[in-house]
């Protein structure tokens, strides 16, 4: 028997329950991880509030993790019992105890990152890595745009950004938050609360706007970011903090400046085992080296999922937060 979070029906934070459950044994090319620390990431709040479909009801929650290979299924080769390994795409159910999920998902950790800073890292550090060298791979000296600088992502994109020697713009929604992303190596930052963010962007890029526009907050922004790109520019819309952007005609592309616009996940880079291996290893690279300090800003037991998920959701939290079993 372990313990795990699980949702019967979706909702706000109240629907997650912290329940007893019987952890299957893993099946072939599957591995079961006694989880040490959790991530807790926004995709989270989709599955729980149905934005999302999880593929079934009643459900686990959380994609993201880190512990140690508890027991591995036929034919697994390059995992074995006792490794020390972490996660970040999958099945849903990491928030628990055990996981069981495929080997092909899982990495090795280097004796030099810890559980918490795994659970804290591998999603949003991940997510960062294809965002700034795959999707659009930006250059030394470019001027781009990144919403939400102070969140999860976003302080992991301010570090590696200023790393990549780029310049990066990030909104905040407070004083508070713009002096933490500056701080972590935002060249610039807007306060999207009560400053105009497009006019803030002409006067930083001296008229020219930015080559490129990474957008996780949706709906709110989506204009907004259309705005700050430059003719033929890419806006990369990855994810739905204030609501999906749906709705969209064509044609804005055309009259805003022969846009391009992707919509990119973590799950369709990360896609095979040897993909997510070398993103890891960049992203492990960068923490070895110093460029990138994993910034665990707020800890809560596993239990207490739903106070954690509430503070994301009403933005009151910074940088990464990790559930403990
Ligand atoms: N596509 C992918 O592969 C992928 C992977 C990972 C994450 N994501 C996306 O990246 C985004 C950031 O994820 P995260 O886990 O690191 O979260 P986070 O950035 O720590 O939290 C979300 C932030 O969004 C901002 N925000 C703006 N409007 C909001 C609203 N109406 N409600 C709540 N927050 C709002 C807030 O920052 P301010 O207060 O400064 O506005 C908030 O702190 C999410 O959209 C997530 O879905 C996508």
């Amino acid at each position: 028997m372990a313990k795990r979070i699980q949702f019967s029906q979706h909702g706000g934070p109240e629907v997650l329950q912290w329940v007893d459950f019987e952890p299957q044994a893993p099946g072939p090319q599957h591995v079961s991880v006694r989880n040490q620390a959790v991530g807790l990431n926004f995709i989270d709040t989709y599955f729980r509030s149905g934005l999302y479909a999880p593929p079934s009801l009643p459900s686990g929650l959380g994609t993201e993790g880190a512990g140690v290979v508890e027991a591995v299924g036929e034919g697994v080769e390059h995992i074995k019992v006792g490794d020390r390994v972490a996660y970040a795409v999958g099945p849903l159910g990491a928030y628990s105890e055990v996981h069981v999920l495929p080997a092909a998902n899982l990495v090795k950790l280097p004796d030099t990152i810890s559980f918490e800073q795994a659970a804290a890292v591998m999603l949003k550090g991940l997510t960062v890595q294809y965002l700034l060298r795959q999707t659009y791979a930006v250059q030394p000296g470019q001027t781009i745009l990144f919403h939400a600088a102070a969140g999860g992502v976003g302080s992991l994109a301010c570090q590696w950004a200023k790393a990549l020697g780029v310049k990066l713009i990030g909104t905040v929604s407070s004083a508070e938050k713009a002096e933490r992303a500056k701080a972590l190596g935002a060249w610039a930052t807007i306060d999207y609360s009560r400053e105009d963010v497009v006019k803030r962007v002409l006067e930083l890029t001296d008229g020219k706007k930015c080559p490129v526009v990474y957008d996780g907050v949706g709906q709110d922004t989506w204009l907004t970011s259309l705005d700050c790109l430059a003719p033929r520019g890419l806006m990369v819309s990855f994810g739905n903090a204030s609501g999906a952007v749906s709705g969209v005609n064509l044609g804005i592309l055309a009259q805003k400046g022969s846009l391009y616009v992707t919509r990119p996940t973590l799950a369709s880079y990360a896609n095979s085992a040897a993909n997510t291996q070398a993103m890891a290893d960049e992203l492990f690279g960068m923490i070895a080296s110093g460029k990138l300090t994993v910034d665990i800003q707020q800890r809560y037991p596993l239990s207490e999922a739903a106070k954690a998920q509430a503070e994301l959701s009403a933005r009151r939290t910074v940088g990464s937060t990790v559930l403990l079993p």
